[in-house]
């Protein structure tokens, strides 16, 4: 994820900005850059690749001897890895610099529109068109200008503006991403996370959605959205910087976790048509006829992602009515696949640098098929070699256990599954919408369930003694059974299987003794009679069974031991919802016996090799 600081003191601004922005690199980045006063004029330094980088060409051009300055680690969203993508941005004249995290959803249309008024752009991101906007808005005070912008862009954002023209300010706003201002004596710091303040202050302004910021010399001003002042309490860090990295939460896998609802927003929002009626992906370059000449869907991925592989097939199937089959990549290139010219084959991975999966892309180009890539990071292998690339904007996910990445895997394929559907006319009338309705609303329905996480975290504590484990469901209940049973071993060492609940009598039915702990996944109406008996035949066997339904099931509480219920969606979207009481159960499972949750034993985030 990007991390932004700013400087404005009396100490040279450079060492500070490099030292902050060296604290931020936990986050994850590709690319890094500072703006500072250099005799007056605005100098910007950027490169592609680590700070250290930075800091040699810092020392070739000379460092400049300056008391004010902005800089920035990009994660890539939008346009690869490069030292022109990398923030600092600058306007035409080169007179004001922007720094900027989150995703300007209308960048498209502001870029044509200041293109017209005659704006010349040099880079592929979204965040080139905040230095033009405050160019073209600028009347002599830059607050001013960047409450003009922030009427105009939509998207999640915070950003800090600078300018020649005002060599003694800097002004910073946020929605939707953290932003937070370090108070020094005589000395003031912006930042996107308190660890790169905490070397110099424990007192911070943290800025709410909307509130703007401006330092001077002469002290702080906190502005709201309409420019009015805001008077606003000093918030005293109290976090050792380890615990400052996470956001004050314990481990990073609960911080991703938490980080969900954001991550949803910013995977989905950019994706619909501004009436919210249609699919829009201009990234995909599919052209209608060859979307309706694809004869069959492949999906290949491993862990997690192959799991949303799992989700995807039921969801294209269902709503474009194409084939699909899923394979984990270490098998599929061996496989001997049938593909041809006529086979989608949708690769998903988180980092997008997994051999399996890597292999697997390469063997379907061979064959001749077309690559879609679901990927995290911009400019990865997958994302390169890939004919078009769907990116899940989650940001970078630094535990091992995957979280907020599955979501967001699972949100592009039913974004793919509705865009096929839309060109191939294979739903009734209305139904798109209907469905678009429902995903608009998932990233707060997980936020209810995270309000409720203490209900999880008591059940968790319950069962850590458990050496053994089942999560049963159908359809796309047994799916997400797959990933919660996969979350528990990985982090916990509980050993668990995910079973297909009718599949249950063929064999593991044998397993179940008194007391063994049973996740029941029942959210598929029109599956729940059959599940339902399912659980009657484990309860009969005495097993503790822990049930997971949609608000308003009250049957199933006489038949279980404890109930998790999740809100109402969409029949297809219950997979985004139901897996996340499972992520916190095997995280509260985890901690409660004592492992290492975000470096789990014998594990790796990402796997380069066989
Ligand atoms: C490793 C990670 C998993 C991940 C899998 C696939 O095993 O520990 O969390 O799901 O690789 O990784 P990818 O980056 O391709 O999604």
């Amino acid at each position: 994820m990007c991390g932004i600081v700013g400087y404005l003191g009396t100490q040279p601004a450079v060492p500070i900005l490099i030292e902050g922005l060296k604290k931020l690199e936990y986050r994850g980045y590709d690319s890094a850059g500072i703006a500072v006063l250099n005799g007056g004029n605005l100098t910007v330094t950027k490169s592609a690749g680590k700070i250290n980088l930075l800091e040699r060409l810092l020392q070739e051009e000379g460092c400049p001897d300056s008391h004010i300055g902005i800089g920035h680690t990009r994660w890539a969203t939008h346009g690869r890895p490069s030292d022109i993508n990398s923030h600092p941005h600058t306007d035409c004249t080169g007179e004001f610099a922007v720094v900027h995290n989150g995703i300007i959803e209308n960048y498209q249309s502001l870029k044509e529109w200041l293109q017209q008024e005659g704006h010349t752009f040099v880079s592929e991101t979204d965040t080139e068109v905040l230095p033009h906007l405050v160019e073209h808005f600028y009347r002599g005070d830059l607050e001013t200008a960047v409450l003009e912008v922030i009427s105009r862009v939509q998207g999640s954002y915070a950003m800090v503006a600078f300018t020649q023209k005002e060599p003694g300010k800097l002004v910073a706003v946020r929605k939707d991403s953290p932003l937070v201002v370090g108070l020094g004596e005589d000395e003031y710091f912006l930042a996107s996370d308190i660890p790169a303040i905490l070397n110099h202050t424990r007192r911070a302004y943290i800025l709410e959605d909307g509130e703007v910021a401006v330092l001077m010399a002469e002290g702080v001003q906190i502005l709201d959205q309409w420019g009015l002042p805001v008077d606003k309490p000093i918030f005293e860090v109290e976090w050792d910087a380890k615990a400052a990295e996470k956001g004050g939460y314990d481990h990073f896998m609960l911080k991703e976790i938490h980080e969900q609802p954001k991550a949803l927003k910013d995977t989905l929002s950019s994706r619909l048509t501004p009436d919210n009626r249609r699919i829009q992906l201009s990234e995909v370059k599919l052209t209608p006829q060859q979307i309706k000449n694809i004869r069959k869907v492949s999906i290949v991925a491993c862990g997690t992602a192959y799991h949303a592989g799992v989700v995807g097939k039921y969801v294209l199937e269902k709503l474009a009515r194409i084939p699909t089959e899923v394979d984990i990549a270490s098998e599929f290139r061996y496989r001997d696949p049938l593909l041809d010219e006529q086979t989608l084959v949708v690769v998903v991975s988180q980092s997008g640098e997994t051999a399996d999966t890597l292999a697997a892309l390469r063997e379907a180009k061979r064959k001749g098929a077309r690559v879609l890539a679901i990927t995290n990071v911009v400019g990865s292998s997958v994302s390169r070699e890939a004919d078009d690339v769907l990116y899940t904007w989650a940001g970078p996910e630094i535990a091992v256990a995957s979280t907020k990445a599955y979501t967001t895997q699972l949100i592009c394929m039913y974004l793919l599954g509705l865009y096929l559907a839309q060109v191939r006319e294979t739903l009734p009338e209305g139904e798109i919408e209907t469905i678009i309705d429902h995903l608009r609303q998932l990233p707060q329905q997980v936020q209810i369930i995270l309000d409720r996480e203490r209900v999880v975290k008591e059940i968790a504590e319950k069962y850590t003694q458990a050496e053994n484990c089942f999560f049963i469901g159908r359809g796309l209940d047994y799916a997400v059974a797959m990933e919660g049973s996969l979350k528990l071993k990985e982090i916990s060492y509980i050993h668990a299987e995910a079973y297909a609940a009718g599949e249950l009598k063929h064999g593991t039915l044998a397993l179940i003794v008194e007391g063994i702990p049973v996740l029941a996944i029942a959210t598929q109406e029109e599956l729940l009679e059959k599940t339902m008996s399912n659980v009657k035949e484990v309860k009969a066997r005495e097993a503790t069974v822990i049930g997971l339904a949609m608000e308003g099931n009250r049957e199933i509480k006489k038949s279980v031991d404890e109930v998790i219920y999740l809100p109402r969606t969409h029949a297809m979207l219950t997979s985004v919802l139901t897996v996340v009481p499972l992520q916190l159960l095997a995280y509260y499972a985890a901690v409660a016996r004592g492992t290492d949750v975000d470096q789990p034993r014998n594990l790796a985030k990402s796997v380069t090799v066989e």
